[in-house]
């Protein structure tokens, strides 16, 4: 038997959702991470301070008793977002970030940004502030393959934003091309991105085996296996610049077999211990803790959990739970498919 100790992780990406998803699904994430960064495409959105105060109310309330827990609220960026209330919702402690959804990328996000140029002046008062930007990069245009979403997004988008802004903290965020991880290691000390336990546990064959496979279909999409090799390397090497978000993203089993199915994947429950086995079969256990623990509190000016866990590796391998019941509906966990032997002792 294997045993490490790491500081209790943190997941800088979190869909929580509302009423009774919210209520099933946070004791999924506060079982393993001590604070989550929350998203903010509700339907209506979170558009404001006061939306993320109720917002994160609701979720206290659902945090279990005796569970230490800390939820930082985000924002949902649109070409009418108020400066003033971004600023004192920001020096007040109410919102933590600002995310950025280009309008039609993904779910829920139609209120998002169509043009880059209009919200400058606001990502101009988050740099003089210090609120951070989280983006989905991805462009939209229905005319580019949905591959090649995230590198235009890039070379179109991001590029222009961190030339004019080098002092803008940004995440990319749930980063899954080869092209990314070389634009981040390249890029300016504010700018780091967040990986996914599904990306780099899967290419885009897993969402063919054998039939079209719903629950392993996300945005951005799982891509080629040389873009999950490269995501690996990054990750598994302790590199500073990226660091877990999980985009944990539940959805209910019937939303998801559908004539049109929600992009999204349920990871929280399992997310640590097929992480610790990933990093495990690379021979890089040791830096599990970079990625999980540190690396995301470095990039946010945060201060390192005091609490820690443990995983132990035995020759059992996880029986994976299926679904998550909520009534006479279901949510599917995510199982990556291969042999996971690491298990968390909290
Ligand atoms: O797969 C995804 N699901 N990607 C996103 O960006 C959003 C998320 C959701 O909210 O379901
Ligand atoms: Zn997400």
């Amino acid at each position: 038997m294997e045993e490490i100790e790491i500081i209790k992780p943190d997941d800088w990406h979190v869909h929580f959702r509302d009423n009774e998803i919210l209520k099933a699904v946070v004791p999924e994430t506060t079982r393993h991470f001590a604070r989550s960064i929350i998203m903010p495409n509700l339907i209506p959105p979170i558009l404001n301070g006061n939306d993320a105060l109720q917002y994160r109310k609701r979720i206290e309330q659902a945090i279990p008793k005796g569970v230490n827990f800390k939820p930082f609220m985000t924002v949902y960026l649109t070409e009418n977002t108020n400066q003033n209330d971004l600023k004192e919702s920001y020096k007040n402690g109410l919102i933590f970030a600002v995310k950025l959804y280009p309008a039609g990328a993904t779910t829920n996000s139609d209120s998002g940004v169509k043009n880059l140029k209009k919200i400058m002046p606001l990502l101009e008062t988050m740099t003089e502030v210090g609120l951070p930007l989280l983006i989905h990069g991805e462009v939209t245009d229905k005319g580019v393959d949905i591959f090649d979403r995230e590198k235009i997004f890039i070379d179109q988008k991001l590029d222009f934003i961190c030339k004019k802004l080098p002092e803008l903290k940004i995440t990319l965020e749930h980063i899954t091309t080869k092209d990314a991880t070389k634009y981040i290691k390249e890029g300016n000390k504010n700018l780091a991105a967040s990986i996914t336990p599904h990306h780099l546990a899967l290419n885009r064959n897993a969402i063919f085996v054998g039939g079209i496979r719903p629950h392993y279909y996300c945005l951005p999409i799982l891509k080629r296996e040389n873009h999950r090799q490269a995501l690996l390397k990054v990750a598994i090497s302790g590199n500073k610049k990226f660091f877990l978000g999980t985009d944990t993203a539940p959805h209910f089993v019937h939303d998801k077999e559908s004539d049109c199915g929600c992009a999204g994947v349920f990871n929280a429950t399992y997310c640590l211990p097929i992480l610790a086995q990933i990093f495990d079969n690379f021979d890089s256990i040791n830096n599990l803790e970079s990625f999980v623990s540190k690396n995301g509190a470095l990039h946010y000016r945060l201060k390192k959990n005091k609490e820690k866990i443990k995983l132990i590796k035995s020759n059992k391998e996880i029986i994976f739970k299926k679904f998550i019941k909520i009534g006479n509906k279901q949510i599917k966990i995510f199982n990556p498919e291969f042999p996971v032997y690491w298990h968390i002792i909290n």
